[in-house]
């Protein structure tokens, strides 16, 4: 059983940050950003929480897969930057859409948040108890956990949200899942609350780094490796499922980490850079946003058309990684 995408919806905040903007406060430049990234730009939510990024992206989302909100049985939110520890994201998006009806949680597999997030919606649409239209949403403010002052990563990532409404369908539609735990500590955000008592660079040595609370680390090499990797990987493991080949793929829908990134991943695919979606000039990196935002796009655009099959492909903290492929 498969799914049918029914609307999609995307909410950026306006602020933008400029390759030229970091060098006000970083030893960087524009051309070292562009040429090592590919990145141009990205959003800064400023004043707006994560959640009304998300409710903005779902209600537009709504809106045009002509839904009600009360329709909608179930709400994921996947986000690695929620605005609280509780309640979740999803519970204060189904406030502000009055989806009255709605079960709602929060998913938090970081970059690869929407890939897991919409293959959890579609098994809940698979146990045939009930539900029919369900909103997943991805919603990010990476802004509030960025570095600043480290120039390595802080040129990444922007913030911004997008959502899809499904129903279940009969098309086609494979998934692969995975996650590599051993490689957790090569991107992670501390939480802002530990014991008061507890010095974690010295109490207790938990092979994380001792980056100030709540601040985004990342070994860049290390991800990098691991990305180019799993992007391939992730395809490979959910093709090989439906014994689809990439030249069957219309549109692959990376996440939007790194240009060099999906160029690697594109030459083991041995597929065209023409056939990927590529939206992280313009919004950088925004974590479980990016691959709807790329989605989203790729539809307003013109460019996926109803009946094509498309790869959406998720990596990122964790480290997780996944593959959806699917008809659209
Ligand atoms: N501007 C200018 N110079 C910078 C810089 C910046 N913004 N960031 C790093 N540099 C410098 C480094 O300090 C280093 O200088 P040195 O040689 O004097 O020490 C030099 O550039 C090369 O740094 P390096 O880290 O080797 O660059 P890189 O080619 O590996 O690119 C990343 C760095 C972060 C762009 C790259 O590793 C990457 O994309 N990693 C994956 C990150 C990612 O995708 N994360 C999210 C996954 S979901």
């Amino acid at each position: 059983m498969g799914i049918e995408i029914l609307g999609t919806g995307s909410y950026v905040p306006e602020q933008k940050l400029t390759n030229d903007d970091f060098t006000k406060f970083i030893d960087t430049n524009d051309e070292w950003i562009r040429t090592r990234t590919g990145i141009t730009e990205r959003r800064m939510a400023g004043w707006e929480p994560t959640w009304y990024m998300g409710a903005k992206a779902s209600a537009q989302a709504l809106e045009r897969a002509g839904i009600s909100a009360e329709k909608i049985d179930l709400i994921i939110s996947c986000t690695a930057t929620a605005d609280f520890h509780t309640p979740s994201m999803a519970s204060v998006i189904q406030r502000e859409l009055g989806a009255v009806n709605a079960a709602a949680f929060d998913l938090n597999a970081a970059c690869s948040g929407f890939v897991y997030a919409l293959d959890v919606a579609r098994r809940f649409l698979q146990t045939g108890d009930g539900m029919e239209h369900i909103l997943v949403v991805a919603n990010e403010s990476l802004s509030r956990f960025l570095d600043f002052e480290d120039r390595g990563s802080c040129i990444l990532f922007g913030d911004g949200a997008s959502a899809a409404v499904v129903t279940k369908s009969d098309k086609l539609y494979s998934s692969h899942l995975a996650s590599d735990g051993t490689g957790a500590q090569y991107l992670c955000a501390r939480s802002l609350q530990v014991a008061p008592e507890v010095k974690v660079e010295t109490d207790f040595n938990d092979g994380f780094t001792d980056k100030p609370l709540h601040k985004l680390y990342q070994d860049g090499k290390e991800v990098y490796k691991f990305a180019t990797k799993a992007l391939p990987k992730s395809f490979e493991l959910a093709a090989a499922k439906i014994g689809i080949t990439k030249d069957e793929i219309d549109w692959f829908i990376p996440h939007q980490a790194n240009i060099r990134i999906i160029e690697t991943a594109a030459k083991h695919l041995g597929a065209p850079m023409e056939k990927f979606i590529v939206t992280l000039d313009h919004y950088g990196n925004t974590s479980s946003a990016s691959i709807p935002l790329a989605l989203n796009e790729g539809i307003e655009k013109g460019l996926i058309k109803r009946g094509q099959k498309l790869a959406l492909i998720g990596f990122g903290a964790g480290l997780t990684y996944g593959g959806i492929i699917l008809e659209y």
